[in-house]
């Protein structure tokens, strides 16, 4: 199965780092010395994500001073093979074949690998006496980091295993204290790759396999798009300025519209986009959390169960939406041969691996209503797509009109000066902009809407790190803010389960299309203008 593809943070261009013995993360300490073994090791993610980022994190001398990386795969390969294909993947990372850096370069130089089946408990028996000797040699100390970049079918089978082989080493009692295992024999904790489930059901499944075998404070969901700076940021805009959070209510709100569009297509993930559609790619996960982030209430501290429990609060507010009135709160659309920066693209049902007659939607766009004090009656608009016009994530808040307008423009405008409208860009050019109105030179009163800018990357030194670096390097402390949980992942299935179930009892009814190159189908316009409400195009 063709898998997800990040392409955004590959845009970014980094320098190739070398040793350097600054600590740019700011950490008081490094993190303690573990092992991280990754299963699935000869993927696309270990390849274009994992790697990279763990060779950054060892070349700027914050990943721990003995960590020792194993792949875990089903390719026979040696390990002379892996440190390889390691290398190669630092190579094109940074776009360029300069040696891999002296000082930085052990975890390639000493990394291991394990030939296994996923379901063969002697290859997780072999594992164990593997990660024994890294104890012994290098110093690992008894911690262990799983990583799970293998297709999601797979996750079950290798916790199984890892519970079975004494891997999981959830400590004599079953009840798990913060580190898991037994004072003095380390810490065990596991990533698990997204889609968390195909469903609600799936995702509950997947949590309860989790559970037997591993405690919650063990498990680290990973979401890499809220290891995004400007992610991180909506909550220090927001809960570290005085004057944004007394406006951030159903006072002075009128809505809020959440976009995540992407120009590019399926590229060759068609088998994977085919059974999973733009609602479960992106809303359910990516902009759901956006949204949780948006609109939840201020946590008690910045605390990994603090901002959790907030987020949770936030998504359990949300309103059901009644099975009947799913087409007034969601709209599907599937994009047809279009052209988008003057260059002919084709249509979704044309792309390699998917079906002529396909009725997924490559277009989601889903309305959302809180039901608590602060944002009663304040709808959420929350929409993604492939091939629009331009790559584009944001959040735009856009506010209430001034109660009384006194100026002659206004008047000619019919009493529609545009409202205020505060915009944080998650990418590209990271940062925030804010509308307002402002006088037009001359002797009478003019009005024109003008802009407020700022931008993340020319005003702020920019951190050369990847999501998958901050987010490897918050597991190696054992700082779980930006992951899920489990009560988070299981609303976020809640709120878009009446939709999926609709779509998929009625295939292709309802499937606007839309040219590529468009905004989407007219249906999605439909949506926010029967609430009297415009898309803006960002
Ligand atoms: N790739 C990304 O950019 C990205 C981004 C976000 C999330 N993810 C998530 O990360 C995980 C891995 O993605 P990926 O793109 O790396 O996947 P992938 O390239 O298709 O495969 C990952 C690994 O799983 C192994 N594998 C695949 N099918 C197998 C099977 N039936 N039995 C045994 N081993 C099998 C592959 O072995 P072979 O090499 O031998 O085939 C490879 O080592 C997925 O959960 C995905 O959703 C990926």
């Amino acid at each position: 199965m063709a898998l997800e593809y990040e392409q955004l943070d590959d845009a970014l261009e980094r320098p190739r780092p070398s040793a350097s013995p600054l600590d740019p993360f700011g950490l008081e300490r490094p993190p303690d010395p573990c092992a991280v073994v990754i299963f699935g090791a000869t993927g696309d993610l270990t390849h274009r994500k994992l790697v990279p980022a763990l060779y950054d994190l060892s070349c700027h001398n914050v990943s721990p001073s003995r960590m020792a990386i194993v792949g875990f795969g089903r390719r026979a390969l040696s390990e002379t093979d892996f440190r390889a294909a390691m290398t190669e993947a630092i190579d094109s990372f940074y776009g360029d074949d300069s040696r891999i850096d002296q000082a930085c370069g052990s975890c390639v130089r000493e990394a291991r690998y394990l030939q296994g089946d996923f379901d063969d408990l002697q290859a997780y028996q072999r594992l164990a006496d593997l990660l024994a000797e890294l104890d012994e040699q290098q110093g690992t100390a008894g911690n262990r980091i799983f990583y799970l970049a293998t297709p999601p079918s797979l996750f079950p089978v290798i916790i199984e295993k890892l519970g079975a082989a004494g891997l999981a080493r959830r400590g004599a009692s079953g009840d798990v204290a913060e580190h898991a295992a037994p004072e003095g024999q380390g810490w065990t904790r596991i990533v698990v790759e997204k889609p968390f489930g195909h469903d609600l059901e799936s995702a509950h499944q997947l949590n309860v396999v989790l559970r037997e075998v591993f405690a919650e404070n063990q498990v680290y969901r990973i979401d890499h798009y809220l290891a995004k700076e400007t992610v991180q940021n909506i909550l220090v805009f927001r809960f570290a300025n005085g004057i944004f959070e007394p406006v951030w209510n159903r006072s002075f709100v009128d809505h809020v519209q959440i976009t995540a569009a992407e120009a590019l297509g399926v590229e060759h993930r068609g088998a994977y986009y085919e059974e999973a559609g733009a609602l479960r790619d992106m809303i359910q996960n990516h902009l759901v959390q956006l949204f949780a982030l948006t609109a939840m209430e201020p946590p008690v501290a910045f605390s990994a169960d603090a901002v959790r429990d907030e987020k949770v609060k936030l998504l359990r507010a949300v309103r059901s939406i009644p099975p009947e009135h799913v087409d007034q709160f969601a709209v599907r659309g599937q994009y047809v041969d279009g052209t988008i920066d003057e260059q002919p693209v084709i249509a979704y049902r044309r792309e390699d691996r998917v079906s002529p007659n396909s009725t997924t939607e490559t277009y989601a766009a889903v309305k959302l209503l809180v039901d608590n004090w602060r944002w009663q009656g304040v709808p959420f608009y929350l929409r993604t797509g492939k091939r629009l016009p331009h790559q584009a994530t944001e959040i735009a808040v856009q506010f209430k009109r001034p109660p009384h307008l006194l100026f002659r423009d206004a008047e000619k405008l019919g009493g529609q000066i545009p409202p205020n409208l505060l915009v944080i860009r998650i990418q590209p050019d990271e940062g925030l902009s804010l509308r307002f109105e402002a006088k037009t030179p001359g002797q009478v009163i003019g009005l024109q809407p003008v802009e407020m800018k700022f931008s993340y990357g020319s005003a702020l030194r920019e951190l050369p790190f990847s999501a998958y670096e901050t987010l490897l390097l918050d597991c190696m402390t054992g700082d779980a803010t930006l992951f899920n949980r489990d009560d988070q992942v299981d609303e976020a299935w809640r709120i878009v389960m009446p939709i999926l179930d609709r779509w998929a009892a009625t295939p292709g009814h309802g499937l606007g299309i839309y040219e590529a190159g468009t905004w989407g189908p007219e249906a999605a316009d439909g949506l926010v203008a029967r609430d009297g409400r415009r898309w803006r195009q960002p």
